[in-house]
């Protein structure tokens, strides 16, 4: 229907706020695009520049190929769901869907068939008489979302559509959207900070931070390659673990990752052995997700890390433990807060577990856990390993999934074997180490 290519975009607010700093995305025609990115990184006003509610300071929007930046918003052939959005309270859903084909002057029987379509497609044929008091929160959400397409539009764009509604709602709706728009063949750009909502939805992901794109790819490209450490956080439940590495190369052997306590070897047939070599004798990022790591035996020979149980989460289905190996953690900060708010202490680890309740979905009982300063650090090179207004440190607590309800306790020794294929690396800025990859 419609495809959107963005060059350099950038959008710096009159107070000075740089919002979206050059950005190239580009959205095929039919196209599920799922914007992802935590509050404030700058999401809205990459659609509103696209809808023409908002002019880009520099850059160009492009619609079908043709410069956009010019285009008033109502002959781009957009429509767009707020998460705020309203509906007239004294129109029936009927009226509220069919308004703003009334608005372009169709006919009333016509209006009335397409309008029967669309609230038929949505599962709300039946209502169509009431009024929006009359309705439950997802009814008015597809009331909404009824009124956006029933204009057929080339190009929908969605604010966070489903953020008003109960967990149980979203996962209903989040289906039927990809379902509907996916049927209508509709380019679609969704916004989220819900990275659950992103990987089930999108054809595409594009993860924003601070007004900067990080990485975009299909769902398993962005969460089985994350471009940077930041990417590699966001995406996954339980987060993915990183921790602090030595790397020493044994020619021709493997590649020793010095994990503090414990060493992990990188087979030298493993082809990322070579990229991995380049950092002899400094620091990188390993990421290990819950799924590369395997409860065994604690003689088992092999790449196996020793720990102690922390703590256990249950979650029903499945049980976390988080154990203590003598490691070092990465914590990503997220929200990009200033240095001395995650430089350690109270304020760092209160943050650390609101961003840990908000990557993880639990009740971060990380304000308890013991502070720490620092271990090595200094110096003034610019990186995740030593930089606190970036990223900062504390003993790393692994997560590993255990069967639902464990015969285990905190206090006990566990042994992991780790899937070595399945670890991730990353450079002291954040960037993904690798070798052929995007
Ligand atoms: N009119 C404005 N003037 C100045 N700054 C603004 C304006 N609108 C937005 N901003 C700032 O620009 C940045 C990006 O805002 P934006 O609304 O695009 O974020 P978002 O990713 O949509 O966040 P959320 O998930 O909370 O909706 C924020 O720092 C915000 O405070
Ligand atoms: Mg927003």
């Amino acid at each position: 229907m419609t495809t959107v290519a963005l060059k350099d975009v950038t959008k710096v607010f009159q107070d000075g706020t740089v919002a979206v700093d050059k950005i190239n995305l580009g959205v095929n025609d039919g196209e599920f695009m799922v914007l992802l990115g935590p509050s404030g990184c700058g999401k809205s006003t990459v659609l509103r520049m696209i809808a023409g509610l908002e002019d880009p300071t520099a850059g160009a929007v492009l619609l079908d190929g043709e410069l956009a930046n010019d285009l008033p918003p109502r002959d781009r052939k957009i429509a767009m769901v707020f998460q705020d959005f309203a509906l007239y309270p004294h129109m029936t859903v009927g009226d509220n869907i069919g308004f703003p084909l009334r608005l372009a002057g169709v006919d009333p029987s016509p209006r009335g068939e397409r309008v029967a379509d669309v609230a038929s497609a949505l599962g709300i044929g039946d209502v169509l008489g009431r009024k929006p008091s009359q309705l439950s929160g997802g009814q008015r959400q597809r009331v909404a979302m009824g009124r956006a397409i029933v204009r057929r539009p080339g190009l929908f764009l969605m604010d966070e559509p489903l953020s008003n509604l109960d967990s149980g709602l979203r996962a209903e709706l989040r289906a039927e959207i990809s379902a509907l728009t996916r049927e209508l063949g509709v380019t679609t750009i969704y916004v989220t900070h819900d990275q659950a909502e992103a990987l089930t939805m999108a054809d595409r992901v594009a993860i924003m931070r601070k007004g900067v794109l990080q990485d975009v790819g299909t769902p398993t490209q962005v969460y089985g390659r994350p471009a940077t450490l930041y990417v590699a956080a966001f995406l996954g439940s339980p987060r993915m673990n990183l921790l602090e590495a030595s790397v020493y190369v044994h020619l021709d052997r493997y590649v020793a990752l010095n994990l503090g306590e414990q060493s992990l070897y990188l087979p030298w047939d493993d082809i990322r052995s070579r990229a991995v070599a380049h950092y002899h004798g400094e620091r990188i990022v390993v990421g290990m997700r819950a799924e590369a790591l395997t409860p065994v035996a604690p003689d088992t020979p092999g790449h196996v890390l020793q720990g102690r149980i922390r703590y256990l989460e249950h979650h029903g289905h499945e049980s976390l433990a988080f154990l203590d190996i003598g490691a070092t953690a990465i914590v990503v900060d997220e929200m990009g807060n200033r240095a001395e708010e995650t430089s350690g202490g109270q304020r760092g680890l209160r943050r650390f577990g609101q961003v840990m309740q908000r990557l993880t979905g639990r009740s971060g009982d990380a304000e308890e856990a013991p502070a720490e300063p620092a271990r090595g650090g200094g110096g003034n090179r610019t990186s995740v390993l030593n930089d606190p207004g970036r990223h900062h440190r504390r003993p790393a607590e692994l997560a590993v999934r255990l069967a639902p309800y464990p015969a285990v306790s905190a206090g006990h020794p566990l042994a992991i074997s780790v899937r070595m294929d399945a670890l991730h690396f990353f450079d002291e800025r954040g960037d993904r180490i690798d070798v052929g990859w995007r």
